[in-house]
């Protein structure tokens, strides 16, 4: 049965908070890789206004780190700032900053996500609804019950699009006022693993430039984000303009990967003097936007402006 929302984002002490608490290493070590299953699959199930899901799962990139290890071991040492794009519940980015500072390196994380801030919005007894911001339901409870508030295909044919369509339009403005009035609790949509821990989770949308990032990293990572299957290819050049922005300088790095399963396919590259991407490794059959990345026309114009 779905956990609900209410149950998942409940106060310390319920199940989810087990593993946290401190004492008897071992077990709370088993606690704890239990819970971050539970919460990974919570989350996974949640899908964002703009057709993303917030799927993840501890350990996914235990073979990118082993692929692209030795590269980043010589290339990213010492003090260093990361960008985790698009980095989820920050669970992943959590795992991120132990193996890099396993490697040698004292990094600086930043996750972002443009989905963090939910609410929580009571709307009979029994009946509540995890919302985003604007009124998107995420997720609707019922009886102690976790309803999916998104369509898939199969409800075309078994009609269930109806009622899901309906529930959304209809409850879209009543959860906008409740949560403009304040008549709503504010939730994270965070892994419970970052707590304690000196990274930042913040909302950031990757197609609008943000100057406090500029020129700020020496790595970045957007994994399972910029999808060919999520955005289009104009789209993705604005993620990428905004990504070049973002690197410290010739010499930073970025790797961008999509994972189905087991399977990953992606590209480190590496910004040059002259302001372009050029491939430095690849995994499986390598990013899907590889050509997108380093056919960058914005790098272009800009040298020849300048
Ligand atoms: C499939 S998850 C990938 C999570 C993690 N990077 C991983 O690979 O396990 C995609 C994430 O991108 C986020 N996202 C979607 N659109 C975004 C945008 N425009 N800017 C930043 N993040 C975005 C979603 O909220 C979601 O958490």
């Amino acid at each position: 049965m779905t956990l609900t929302a209410k149950r998942f984002f409940s106060p310390p002490g319920s199940r989810l908070d087990r593993g946290f608490q401190a004492g008897r290493a071992k077990e709370a070590d088993r606690s704890m890789e239990a819970d971050l299953a539970l919460e990974c699959e919570y989350f996974s199930n949640l899908k964002m206004r703009n057709g993303t899901f917030k799927l993840t799962r501890p350990s996914r990139f235990a073979m990118l780190e082993a692929v692209f290890g030795p590269i980043l071991r010589e290339r990213v040492k010492g003090p260093c700032t990361v960008l985790d794009i698009g980095a989820s519940t920050g669970l992943t980015t959590v795992e991120l900053a132990d193996f890099l500072r396993a490697q040698g390196a004292a990094p600086h994380v930043i996750g972002t996500d443009l989905f963090i801030e939910a609410h929580l919005v009571d709307l009979a007894p029994g009946i509540h609804v995890l919302s985003d911001p604007d009124g998107w339901p995420l997720q609707y409870g019922v009886a102690g019950v976790g309803i999916r508030a998104w369509v898939r295909r199969l409800d075309y044919v078994t009609l269930a699009v109806l009622p899901r369509l309906l529930a959304r339009s209809l409850l879209r403005p009543r959860l906008r006022r409740q949560i403009a009035a304040g008549a709503s609790q504010s939730v994270r949509m965070e892994s419970r693993a970052l707590s304690g821990r000196p990274i930042r989770l913040v909302e950031n949308d990757i197609f609008v430039p943000e100057p406090a990032f500029e020129a700020r990293f020496d790595f970045i990572r957007a994994a399972n984000i910029l999808n060919l299957g999520y955005f289009k290819p104009d789209r993705l050049r604005v993620a990428i303009a905004n990504i070049r922005a973002y690197c410290r300088g010739p010499g930073a790095l970025l790797l961008v990967v999509k994972t189905g399963g087991a399977q990953h396919d992606g590209t480190l590259f590496e910004l040059g003097e002259a302001g372009s991407f050029r491939v430095l490794a690849r995994v499986g059959k390598g990013s899907e936007i590889e050509a997108l990345v380093v056919g960058d026309a914005g790098a272009a114009e800009r040298r020849g402006a300048s």
